[in-house]
């Protein structure tokens, strides 16, 4: 295999045309040229990110295996080591900690008890009136 190149932020975001397609996922530098029309997703989306750094764009999609897979046919080289950076691990949007699912069982009529009590005094009440 070719030795790998390796690239400047600066240098991806100048080189990269409508004529060479590079962007950069988790610092490896992937040159899509061709791959634009073939692309799943569509051309857009690559385009949009053509010359910069794709990777919360990549992720956020959640690509299959097959397409990690794909990705080796494109990677033509790495970013230099000062501008390598460290990514942080998507983090779960929501927080439900305020749901702690026992608050609505705060109430009597929320709660289970309520349907039995009801039951109960529905029996007593058709007892008493056709017993
Ligand atoms: C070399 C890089 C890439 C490769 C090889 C690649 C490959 C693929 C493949 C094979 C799929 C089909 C679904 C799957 O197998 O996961 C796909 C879907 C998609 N990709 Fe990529 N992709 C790349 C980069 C990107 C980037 C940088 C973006 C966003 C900026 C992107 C956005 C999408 C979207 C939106 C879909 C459609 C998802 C859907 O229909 O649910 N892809 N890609």
């Amino acid at each position: 295999m070719a030795e790998l190149k390796r690239f400047s932020r600066k240098e991806i975001a100048e080189q990269s045309t409508s004529k060479q397609a590079l962007f950069i996922i988790q610092n490896q530098v992937y040159d899509v040229t061709k791959f634009l029309d073939d692309h799943p997703g569509g051309h857009e989306v690559l385009l949009d990110v053509i010359g910069k750094d794709a990777s919360t764009d990549f992720n956020d999609i959640g690509h299959s295996s097959d397409a990690k897979d794909l990705m080796k046919k494109y990677h033509i080289g790495e970013v230099i080591d000062e501008d390598k950076i460290t990514y942080q691990k998507a983090k779960v949007a929501w927080d439900d900690s305020d749901e702690t699912g026992e608050s609505a069982n705060d109430s009597f009529l929320n709660s289970w008890k309520f349907p039995v009590v009801l039951g109960l005094l529905m029996t007593v009440l058709y007892t008493y009136i056709f017993g």
